[in-house]
């Protein structure tokens, strides 16, 4: 009789999935967002209109208002995504002049601000790190694979696989060389489903960047169905 091979039996298999129900901390707030499988949202942080994708995590204290996040992005505390812009050009730029609603009855918010404020969403791709009280401004980009330094302030779109440092946010160094970030966005990783992503966890591990390439390019896995 064969040895007792754990990874062909299918009772076993079936237990390799954990639950991928969010965990929300119930001191967060998630008002009008979309969360995907697996995310994690920590103490105090604050969502406001904003779709969370797969296996991404908020930690402590974080804050994003009409926002995307693209799957697998790591999030430190106190980041702030889509920061809001306080009006200039009104004779203040305290909220009595968006929010009377909020001291006054009879004097409604000011709809065109806040849809203003929509329009200006920030997009973040997948596989993205935010570093520890980094500042995403409205109406940002930041492509799959980037990384923002601790405390950045970002104000202008950042490339994929590019790493920014500083106020206002300026490229350090890329992450990988072209021709590795042009494969990387090529592969998606993030949009295997999760049996494939179970077999290939322990080579993201082990193997270096060029031979986790090779051997999952040849592998040609195909695609999750689902988006979120
Ligand atoms: C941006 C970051 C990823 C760069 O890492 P790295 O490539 O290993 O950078 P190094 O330590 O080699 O530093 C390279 C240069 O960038 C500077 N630098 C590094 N991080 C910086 C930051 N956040 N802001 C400004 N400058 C920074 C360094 O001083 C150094 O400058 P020098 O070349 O003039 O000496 C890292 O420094 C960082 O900010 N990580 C976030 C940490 C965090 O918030 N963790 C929370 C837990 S999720």
């Amino acid at each position: 009789m064969p040895d007792y091979d754990p990874e062909n039996d299918p009772s076993h298999l079936a237990l390799r999935f954990r639950d991928g129900r969010p965990k929300i901390h119930q001191s967060a707030s998630t008002k009008g967002c979309r969360i995907g499988e697996h995310v994690e949202i920590a103490a105090r942080v604050t969502l406001r209109d904003v779709a969370v994708g797969a296996f991404s995590y908020f930690e402590t204290g974080g804050e994003a208002a009409y926002a995307t996040i693209g799957k697998f992005c790591s999030i430190a505390p106190n980041v702030r995504i889509n920061a809001l812009a306080h009006p200039l050009d009104r004779v203040t730029t305290h909220k009595i002049a968006y929010r009377p609603n909020e001291y006054f009855r009879w004097r409604p918010v000011d709809h065109a601000f806040i849809d203003a404020r929509r329009a200006a969403s920030v997009t973040i791709g997948n596989d993205v790190w935010i570093g520890q009280n980094a500042v995403i401004m409205p109406g940002v980009t930041v492509g799959d694979g980037a990384v923002i330094g601790a405390n950045a302030v970002v104000t202008k779109d950042v490339a994929p696989y590019t790493i920014v440092t500083g106020v206002p946010a300026r490229p350090l160094r890329p992450r990988f060389d072209p021709a590795t970030a042009a494969r990387l966005a090529a592969l998606a990783w993030w949009d295997w489903p999760r049996e494939t992503l179970f077999d290939a966890v322990p080579d993201m591990a082990e193997l270096t960047i060029e031979a986790f390439l090779d051997k999952w390019e040849a592998l040609q896995p195909s695609r999750s169905t689902s988006r979120k």
